[in-house]
């Protein structure tokens, strides 16, 4: 028997090259090739056949713009992520890691949305038995949840063809295979081929898929990189599997704004919305500790109070720095501009940063934060209660504005605090009552501020 002709493909793009080799000779990135059987891709997979029917040129003002209707999935944490309902034709991906609660999630929107709209469950990772013991455990009403245990990308493709249900879900992408092709299930060839083909059937039949997808251990979303090109939402899962919160944020959105956030806690009764999150990443201290300053983040249109903690301690040996849930890098620049701008002394000292509640704080505003929660450790002076904290840190020492000021000082005073350390351009032109607002332009200005403040 001839032996299966194979290329390589990249697990990032897609390209593919005759032989093995260190880069990816699309996108770049190195050692991402892997080795995969050679397709003939079938004739009738056009990626681009989605668009086939659309042909004719048009003026862009010709075109009427209406709001696409949605459709509320019944859980309003997730809906707000996905920027106020599912499209009809859309497709949405979600991704995360194993156990967050992808599979809980979609049951529980499923069975909602059973109610008023046709749904379909395609599960290629549990068995009927399973997913019903499930949603018994879960209190589901599911007398009209249609489920399908399958995995054959064709006859995935045939039954919603006839069942045609408003919404369906596929429990995951890397399960599923097409006969087409004859790679394993989950390789690239076959994740990029189902989803092109499914995404194909949703535009068509404006049917809402949903599909689940798995991330890599980087936390990425595994198989191609065209996999978040193809659809129209793309929605992470995260959280800490040690605490019950979850997080649901959007980082593509053809139909909303991205980095909206969906909160959830993880309950016996599976995920619950959390609708005041603001206020869940703070610790409840009885007293003030040293250590300790109160961030105001931005998450989408959300702000929300996390608390950042600091330890300083001498170093035996080469000092250390470690964050748990911030950017260590930055860490170290920080450190650099508390020595070169405030006179404060680190380098013989190991300093530790954590973000309470296991969130991940991405954006520079947390910089301010991180600077006097590290002051108050090594000095060993508590900052004052009710005192919350942000702006971001330049190299020159400067502190710069952080998007929407005003937002984050309302959600804080709304919270009880009282008193607020912000950049100068964050200043609220009208004062806010019961709130004392210190606006600082330089480093240095805001640890001497802080001195004084008792
Ligand atoms: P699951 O939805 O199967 O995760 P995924 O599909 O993302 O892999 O979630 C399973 C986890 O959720 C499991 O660790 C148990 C937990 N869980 C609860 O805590 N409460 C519940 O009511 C349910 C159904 C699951
Ligand atoms: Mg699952």
């Amino acid at each position: 028997m001839a032996k299966a002709k194979t290329i390589y493909s990249c697990t990032e793009c897609g390209a593919s090259a005759p032989k093995w080799q260190g880069q990816c000779p699309g996108c770049g990135v190195w050692n991402t090739l892997v080795e995969t059987i050679a397709e003939n891709a079938p004739a009738s997979t056009s990626r681009f056949a989605a668009l086939g029917g659309t042909a004719g040129l048009q003026t862009l003002s010709e075109i009427e713009a209406r709001e696409e209707d949605r459709l509320p999935t019944g859980i309003g944490e997730f809906d707000r992520a996905l920027g106020g309902g599912l499209v009809a034709g859309g497709v949405v991906l979600l991704g995360g890691d194993p156990g967050i609660g992808k599979s809980t999630l979609l049951l529980q929107a499923l069975a909602e949305l059973s109610g008023a709209s046709h749904v379909l469950y395609v599960s290629g990772e549990e068995s009927g038995q399973q997913i019903a013991m499930r949603a018994r455990r879960l209190s589901l009403d599911t007398k009209k949840l249609k489920l399908l245990a399958e995995i054959n990308l064709e006859k995935i493709l045939s039954t919603l063809h006839s069942v045609k249900p408003q919404v369906a879900v596929i429990d995951s992408i890397q399960t599923l295979w097409s006969d087409q092709l004859s790679s394993a299930p989950g390789s690239v060839a076959q994740v990029r081929e189902c989803a092109a083909q499914l995404t194909r059937l949703a535009k068509q039949t404006g049917i809402n898929i949903i599909l689940v997808g798995h991330v890599t251990k980087e936390g990425a979303l595994a198989g191609p990189r065209v996999l978040e090109h193809i659809v129209d939402t793309v929605l992470y899962f995260e959280g800490d599997t040690h605490s019950s919160f979850r997080l649901i944020r959007a980082v593509k959105n053809r139909y909303g704004a991205v980095n909206e956030i969906g909160v959830f806690a993880m309950t016996d009764k599976g995920l619950k919305g959390v609708n005041n999150p603001s206020a869940m990443f703070l610790s409840q201290h009885g007293q003030e500790v040293p250590g300790s300053c109160v961030l105001v983040t931005q998450e989408g249109t959300r702000p929300l109070l996390v608390e950042i903690q600091a330890l300083v301690d001498q170093a035996h040996g080469n000092p250390r720095r470690l964050t748990v849930g911030l950017d260590a890098q930055r860490l170290a620049m920080l450190l650099a501009v508390l020595h070169r701008h405030a006179g404060i002394v680190c380098f013989d000292q190991d300093v530790f940063v954590n973000a309470v509640g296991g969130v991940k704080i991405v954006e520079p505003a947390a910089d301010l934060s991180v600077m006097l929660s590290i002051v108050s450790s090594l000095k060993n002076r508590s900052l004052p209660s009710k005192l919350i904290v942000f702006g971001e840190v330049g190299l020159a020492g400067e502190i710069r504005p952080a998007p929407r000021g005003q937002e984050r000082l309302k959600e804080a005073a709304k919270l009880g605090f009282t008193r607020a350390m912000i950049p100068e351009a964050n200043k609220p032109r009208h004062p806010i009552a019961g709130f004392e607002v210190i606006a600082v332009r330089r480093v240095d200005e805001a640890v001497e501020r802080l001195r004084e403040l008792d």
